[in-house]
């Protein structure tokens, strides 16, 4: 004890140790700033391959246990269902066919790859292992350019899905990548995009019935830097909303890639887990969340992960997954982002010649959904915990805030950290320390007042960042590894000033 006492005081007058060891102390306003923003309860959704999909849900008399579970977790704590959206880049070769007894057909290659997705009346089982309270986003085909695929799609969802689960319909998937295939001219362009929205959802909506303000626009691919083909902001200038047809915008985000081997080399955990990357990342969306937003409209990331191509072996699969996801998300929520489909599925062929990647379920995958040759027995991936982080963070009202913390000068830049209040209280803090190691300690004695021993303590943790047994990381203290708790639940107090550790590679919920 004294000891350590003296060690301390000895590494006080040292000043490159002073920064590291100090407290961080947190100075949060009692009542929202203006640039808070309203936190969704599903603003932690998904997006499912869509040929995938029965492989994740199961149908009625096979639900997906697992895949009911796991969500089952996420509703305890928030109240409702995430957001689910059966897309991906199989959408725009699938033809829906009303005869058909299994729930799926694919035409595939011999490597694997998916020419064609036939789907039946049977498909849409697999979207019932999700809550009546997850609303479903359904795409369909316009990379085709056959508007009869998409009717019948429509027509489809709308039979067996119905207005009451149906929340948007979504034409085609990345449409800014047409251009490379053999269905659109090279010319290809935003303006050819938005005119051809306009004209199919006019006609859809006519031939269907359907109600106004039905689409999500977008869907783009390419970060919108200023050599992206089409975005958000160029298709609000063309006029896509002059047709009434739609309802938000989305985006796609995956920061890194294993699509070719440039990109494949830079797709690190070092470069994945760092705050001002992914800070940096979503900032270039913030003149497009800005767009949807002038126009009254919300703008979501419809599908994302953290590298595209299914991930990468080793750096998708492990703990520090959690941590990427945990910052994307609250950093996301805190810019505007309504709402981030987390993309779930399976390695794709045809998604390019020159991927790290073979078939199998991707390596960023939040859970293994049937047993596999790649990763054995069903079960979370290590990554899965951060939703429950998540959706304890985000709680039960939707109408929650959250707005980042500046932190003191000489913070390590690995620390983020984000607010969060209900009605005009601040409710719970969040500390994420993306460093692989090295604790920090934040001092919370001025947001707690004199109130230190009310607070609690929730911790997202693993033994190292790059864990990959799934019954070794935890959310207070237990383990999800088959979609129920296991161990004994912790919630921890802060100490009698105020602070609270937060080691290298973990996170914490402080509920005041
Ligand atoms: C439901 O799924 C199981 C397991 O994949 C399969 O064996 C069964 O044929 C499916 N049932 C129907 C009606 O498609
Ligand atoms: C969901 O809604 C359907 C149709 O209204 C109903 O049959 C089903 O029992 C509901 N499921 C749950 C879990 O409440
Ligand atoms: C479009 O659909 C037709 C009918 O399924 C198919 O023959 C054709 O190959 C498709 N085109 C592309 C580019 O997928
Ligand atoms: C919808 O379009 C189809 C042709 O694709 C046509 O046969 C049908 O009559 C149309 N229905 C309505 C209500 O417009
Ligand atoms: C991300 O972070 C690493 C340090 O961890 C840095 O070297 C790299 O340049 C950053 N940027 C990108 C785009 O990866
Ligand atoms: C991942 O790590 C394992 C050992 O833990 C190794 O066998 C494998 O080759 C690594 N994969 C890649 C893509 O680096």
């Amino acid at each position: 004890m004294k000891l350590s006492t003296q060690i301390k005081a000895l590494v006080l007058c040292l000043p490159a140790f002073v920064h590291a060891q100090s407290p961080i102390a947190l100075d949060i306003a009692r009542t929202p700033p203006k640039s808070a923003r309203t936190l969704d309860r599903r603003v932690a959704s998904f997006s499912i391959e869509f040929s995938y999909l029965p492989s994740f849900g199961g149908n009625n008399s096979a639900p997906n246990e697992l895949t009911r579970a796991l969500v089952d977790r996420i509703v305890e704590r928030t109240g409702v269902g995430p957001d689910i959206r059966p897309g991906g880049i199989t959408v725009d070769s699938s033809v829906y066919d009303p005869n058909l007894k299994d729930a799926i057909q694919l035409v595939t290659s011999a490597s694997g790859g998916i020419y064609k997705t036939v789907f039946g009346p049977a498909y849409f089982e697999a979207l019932n292992v999700f809550p009546n309270s997850s609303r479903i986003t359904w795409s369909v085909n316009l990379g085709n350019n056959t508007v009869g695929f998409a009717q019948a799609g429509v027509k489809a969802a709308v039979e067996h899905i119905g207005w009451k689960r149906l929340f948007a319909l979504e034409l085609g998937n990345e449409a800014d990548h047409y251009s490379w295939g053999t269905t659109r001219p090279h010319t290809w362009a935003s303006a050819d995009y938005t005119s051809q929205f306009l004209g199919w959802t006019s006609f859809l909506t006519r031939n269907l019935s359907l109600p106004q303000h039905a689409w999500v626009a977008g869907g783009f691919a390419e970060d919108p830097t200023s050599s992206a083909p089409m975005t958000t902001r160029s298709i609000i200038n063309e006029g896509v909303e002059s047709g009434g047809a739609v309802k938000l915008f989305a985006q796609h985000t995956y920061q890194y890639s294993t699509c070719d081997p440039p990109r494949n080399a830079i797709a690190t955990l070092e470069h994945l887990v760092d705050h001002p990357n992914i800070t940096a990342y979503l900032d270039l969306w913030k003149p497009q969340i800005a767009a949807a937003n002038a126009n009254g409209k919300e703008f979501i990331v419809g599908e994302y992960n953290s590298v595209s191509c299914s991930g990468k072996q080793n750096v998708t699969d492990v703990f520090g997954q959690a941590l990427w996801l945990a910052d994307t998300i609250l950093y996301g929520a805190s810019i505007g982002i309504a709402r981030l489909h987390l993309h779930q599925g399976a390695t794709l062929v045809f998604q390019s010649s020159q991927q790290a990647n073979s078939p199998g379920y991707s390596w960023y995958d939040l859970w293994y959904p049937t047993e596999s040759d790649r990763y054995g027995a069903a079960r979370a991936a290590p990554s899965f915990v951060a939703y429950l982080l998540l959706a304890e963070a985000v709680g039960r009202t939707d109408t929650a805030r959250i707005a980042p913390l500046s932190l003191p000068a000489g913070t390590s830049p690995q620390v983020a950290a984000y607010a969060i209040w209900e009605r005009s209280a601040i409710a719970r803090v969040v500390v994420l320390n993306m460093a692989p190691s090295g604790d920090v300690s934040v001092d919370l004695s001025k947001v707690v007042g004199g109130n230190a021993k009310k607070a609690t303590v929730k911790r997202m943790t693993a033994p190292t960042i790059d864990e990959k047994d799934s019954t070794k990381t935890t959310w207070a203290g237990q383990a999800f590894a088959q979609g129920v708790a296991e161990g004994e639940q912790v919630i921890e107090k802060l100490d009698a000033q105020g602070h609270v550790d937060v080691r290298g590679a973990e996170g914490v919920v402080i509920f005041l």
